[in-house]
């Protein structure tokens, strides 16, 4: 029998279940894999020999589960490890293996969304240090001006549930009125961190009306359909049968509660461990 090769899925937490749910809507043939590392997470205030430590072990545990494509739907894993893992590490995986991140697709389609050519990122300080989005963005579009924001409380707010309560009112808006301060004609946002969805209304809410909020999930799902056009023997080798699968290194019940909040429906995971 063929053996079953799901898209691995992965993301320090949460997050990534914000991606997932964008794959499975425009890809529902397919079947995923997802794991979050939560017993690790946040990764975002990590070193970046840690965050790829932890990201080496996640691919080779889902290689090791039969996935032939892994998505990266982390931006802190796709900034720190990912380059890394593609040049140092895969071949050693075997030659048809391959890992994606959230940062290349975002960075190829984000100047459409703005007029000004004034972008405003948010992201973990993880990503906002490796500065990957300011080199990748001015190599698709060199005329546009990124402004980073780093926004160190919103994880552990959402990690945490309290997204919704007054407590967060004040980090979102402390972390959009320094972003702001950096150039009033801002008139795109990204967010570049998988968990930020969770607080749009918020976010919405602190913003003037004219400035576009843009989250990733579509945009990388649509640059995985087009991936897998572009590669027939990689879309042929994934199985189709609509199935998912969702695994966690902390506690299952926690996991079923939190990640149904990110994924949109009820979920069922299962415990793993990494680095053992
Ligand atoms: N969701 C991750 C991202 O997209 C960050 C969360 C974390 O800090 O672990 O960057």
């Amino acid at each position: 029998m063929h053996q079953q090769s799901p898209i691995g899925v992965f993301d320090s937490g949460y997050g990534g279940l914000t991606i997932l749910k964008e794959l499975v809507k425009q890809l529902p043939q397919y079947d995923y894999l997802y794991l979050g590392d939560n017993a690790r997470a946040p990764y975002g205030t990590r070193s970046f020999e840690t965050v790829y430590q932890y990201t080496l072990e996640a691919v080779q545990w889902f290689f090791n589960q039969g996935c032939e494509l892994v998505v990266l739907a982390c931006n802190t894993a796709s900034a720190k490890a990912l380059r890394t893992i593609q040049q140092k590490d895969l071949a050693q995986f075997g030659p048809s293996k391959r890992v994606l991140g959230v940062i290349r697709p975002t960075a190829e389609v984000i100047g459409r969304f703005s007029e000004s050519g004034q972008l405003g990122v948010l992201a973990t300080k993880g990503t906002v240090i490796s500065e990957s989005y300011l080199l990748e963005i001015a190599h698709f579009f060199p005329d546009m001006t990124v402004f980073q924001q780093a926004c160190p409380m919103w994880v552990p707010l959402i990690e945490n549930g309290e997204h919704e309560g007054a407590g967060a009112d004040y980090f979102v808006k402390d972390s959009l009125d320094q972003l702001m301060s950096q150039s009033p004609a801002i008139d795109t946002v990204l967010l570049a961190c998988t968990h930020y969805p969770l607080l749009i209304p918020k976010i919405e809410a602190q913003l003037p009306k004219h400035i576009q909020v843009v989250s990733q999930g579509e945009i990388v799902a649509q640059s995985l359909a087009n991936y897998l056009e572009r590669h027939p023997a990689m879309a042929d080798h994934c199985s189709k049968n609509g199935h998912i699968r969702f695994c966690t290194t902390d506690s299952t019940t926690d996991f079923d509660e939190k990640g149904a909040i990110f994924f949109g429906k009820s979920l069922k995971s299962e415990h793993i461990l990494l680095g053992h």
